[in-house]
């Protein structure tokens, strides 16, 4: 049976509808007047939308299986000037149709082999034979879990492929800004961009539709940490110079800037700066579009928590 389900981006208040969606958290609530009800958020392809339960209890609570496709019959409403839906049934789809549910996840818009492709060929432009033979090395390691990887649980990037994707439209702002400043050391910002968020593979743990959670290494040290060391080992395997290992260190470590952003020190050299504002410019584009792709032109998109719970406004241009 061909189930046609209404996308999420094309939802349209006080539609009652049948869905196909991802079921990406649950939580059980109570409400005003003592009564449990569940708190959902469901996604696909195109977007996310909350939804609610009422009158569930625990045992549907705890019926629930995350990250799997749900067949949905609810009614489209509006709660603070977003939709939300009110859920009339939901029943876990069966196995058959859970096998398609690669069709339902967001994907980074290029091929994984064609990013990674590109990324290699930034690679060669490294002049410097120690620093580009650690950066292959780290690539090499990583390549396969490279291809579906996401850049992040929740945060920007956060879609199938979404690391790959990170890492190259990086390297190409990279390039245009070395384009325009004399005397920028462009080894040292290709390598660093591109082994900046590597260790992003082992912080967190993915399957293969790029959906992820934190692993315990992940939660207990984090990517800069766990980057240094294998940056380390790596390193060690093709015998790069302490100077060379230096500034590659000092460019993971200082990436995310700020101590309570997780980096212990703060950029010290132009190359590590630019990383920083580099990876930034990516994550916030990526926000904003991301923010507004399902919006009409005029509306404000709900708060955004990675944008410090700004509401997003869309052009009417
Ligand atoms: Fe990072
Ligand atoms: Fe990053």
């Amino acid at each position: 049976m061909k189930y046609e389900g209404v996308r999420i981006s094309e939802l349209k208040h006080g539609e009652v509808i049948n869905g196909i969606y991802i079921l990406k958290s649950a939580e059980l609530k109570v409400s005003v007047n003592k009564k449990t009800y569940l708190d959902i958020v469901f996604s696909d392809k195109t977007g996310e939308v909350s939804a609610k339960w009422w009158d569930a209890g625990e045992e549907d609570f705890k019926s629930l299986v995350l990250n799997k496709l749900y067949c949905v019959n609810a009614r489209v409403d509006t709660w603070k000037d977003a939709l939300q839906l009110t859920l009339n049934k939901i029943q876990l789809a069966d196995e058959e149709l859970q096998l398609t549910i690669g069709e339902f996840v967001p994907s980074a818009p290029l091929a994984p082999h064609d990013m990674l492709e590109e990324i290699y060929s930034f690679a060669a432009k490294i002049k410097n034979s120690e620093i580009r033979d650690v950066v292959m090395l780290l690539l090499e390691q990583k390549e396969e879990k490279l291809l579906y990887y996401p850049a992040a649980k929740s945060l920007h990037h956060a879609i199938r492929g979404g690391l790959l994707y990170h890492i190259l439209r990086m390297l190409r702002l990279a390039e245009a800004i070395c384009s325009v400043y004399d005397g920028i050391n462009t080894d040292l910002v290709f390598a660093g961009v591109i082994i900046h968020d590597l260790a992003k593979i082992g912080e967190l743990s993915s399957n293969e539709l790029g959906i992820a959670e934190y692993s315990k290494t992940g939660q207990l040290l984090g990517h800069i940490v766990m980057g240094v060391l294998e940056l380390e080992n790596a390193g060690k395997i093709v015998g790069a110079s302490e100077e060379v290992m230096l500034l590659l260190k000092h460019m993971i470590v200082s990436h995310h800037y700020e101590p309570e952003y997780g980096s212990p020190k703060k950029p010290m050299f132009l190359e590590a700066e630019l990383l920083h504002h580099i990876d930034l410019i990516d994550a916030r584009v990526y926000d904003y579009q991301n923010a507004t792709k399902n919006l009409s032109p005029g509306q404000f998109s709900d708060p955004v928590w990675s944008l410090d719970r700004r509401s997003i406004y869309k052009a009417d241009l």
